[in-house]
């Protein structure tokens, strides 16, 4: 048994989702709709030594997985530093190991991801690589130019495929790409994207809307369901089951039945929630722990972390703050209130 942080209900915590800024160059309807969005003041933002030195912490209390996000992380300025630095987590000699839980020794840092609208990847993905990342997410919402930018804002579709392109050849593996399906918008590209993943072999990911947007237009209706998807997938391109244990993993993943490259992942937290083996918590760039992305209250670490607490104090923030992990989202249940703070802050 390695070190682990586990909540109330058992479930062990190995993915760390670290937000590096609330800003975004996209305006993408379902995530930052209306207007300028309220930015977080720099002086409140972690600093790049406070997001090392506590990922550290995070390492050592078994986190394996740790991946960034935004807004745009590529917004940050330089975060090739940030990514060198948290690379070294990778090294468990360079870890500051306090054994926290049982005496011994975490593995380190087994996976660095980024999330991104693959704006800026077409100059920097190489230096991305090079700085010690591992894998990109990138998000592509349509194949069409002006559906993109209804969806997004921007009509950038040509450069975010250059982007893919450049995160392919810095070889940034397995390359998956987002895409979320909103009714009356781009489910009739269902089975387009998943000709795009066979001929780009790519890991092509279909996401259910969830409330989270920040004009709270969300409406079940809108809500392009995991079987209707998989059913236009198989319309054209019959697929199977991947059979491998699904884990903590958001989708439920499938292969196409004539051997063709790519893949295809759903991930359909409204209609088929997985929150009974989340493994996930998230740090916003602001230093606030969220423990579900519909958490409805925040665990201020950057308040602790500033007033001078021990390291030992920080761990037992952290666990404390684990134990309060939600058991489960409540999006299908009546009463449900969607979380105040919308998917650029919380980085998804
Ligand atoms: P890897 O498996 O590490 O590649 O990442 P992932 O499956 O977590 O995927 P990614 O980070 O690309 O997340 C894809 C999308 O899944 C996010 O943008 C969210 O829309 C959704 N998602 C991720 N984590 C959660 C979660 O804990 N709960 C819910 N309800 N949705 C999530
Ligand atoms: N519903 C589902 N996924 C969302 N994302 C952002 N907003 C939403 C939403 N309302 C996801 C997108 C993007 C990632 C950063 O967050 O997939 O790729
Ligand atoms: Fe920006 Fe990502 Fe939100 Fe789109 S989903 S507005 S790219 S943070």
């Amino acid at each position: 048994m390695s070190n682990v942080l586990k909540d109330a209900y058992n479930r062990p915590i190995r993915d760390l989702r670290v937000s590096l800024t609330d800003r975004c160059n996209f305006r993408c309807f379902y995530c930052l709709p209306h207007g300028e969005p309220p930015i977080a003041p720099k002086d409140q933002m972690l600093s790049y030594e406070e997001i090392a030195y506590v990922c550290e912490i995070f390492v050592a209390l078994g986190i394996e997985k740790i991946r960034l996000t935004g807004g745009e992380p590529m917004m940050r300025r330089d975060i090739e530093t940030i990514i060198g630095k948290l690379s070294q987590l990778k090294l468990s000699d360079k870890l500051q190991l306090v054994d926290e839980i049982n005496n011994q020794k975490p593995q380190g840092l087994q996976d660095l991801a980024l999330t991104t609208n693959g704006y800026f990847l077409p100059d920097r993905a190489q230096s991305l690589k090079d700085a010690g990342l591992d894998r990109i997410t990138i998000s592509l919402d349509s194949l069409k130019r002006d559906v993109f930018k209804r969806m997004t804002g921007v009509d950038v579709l040509d450069r975010v495929l250059t982007g893919i392109d450049a995160a392919r050849k810095a070889d940034l593996k397995p390359i998956k790409i987002n895409a979320v399906i909103v009714r009356g918008h781009n489910e009739d590209e269902v089975a387009d994207f998943a000709a795009f993943a066979r001929e780009h072999d790519v890991k092509m990911r279909f996401i259910e809307f969830m409330p989270l947007d920040s004009g709270h237009d969300w409406s079940r209706a809108d809500v392009v369901s995991g079987r209707e998807i998989r059913e236009r997938i198989n319309a054209r391109f019959p697929l199977e089951p991947i059979d491998v244990p699904r884990g903590s993993e958001t989708s439920s993943r499938y292969r196409f039945v004539d051997g063709a490259p790519g893949e295809i992942g759903i991930i359909a937290p409204v209609t088929e929630p997985f929150c009974g083996a989340c493994s996930r918590i998230r740090l916003t760039a602001d230093g606030q722990i969220r423990t579900c992305l519909f958490s409805t209250v925040e665990h201020s670490l950057r308040d602790v972390l500033r007033s001078g607490a021990s390291r030992e104090e920080i761990v037992d923030y952290i666990k404390a703050v684990v134990l309060k992990k939600e058991p489960r989202h409540f999006i299908n249940d009546p009463g449900f209130v969607a979380p105040s703070r919308t998917m650029s802050f919380i980085g998804g």
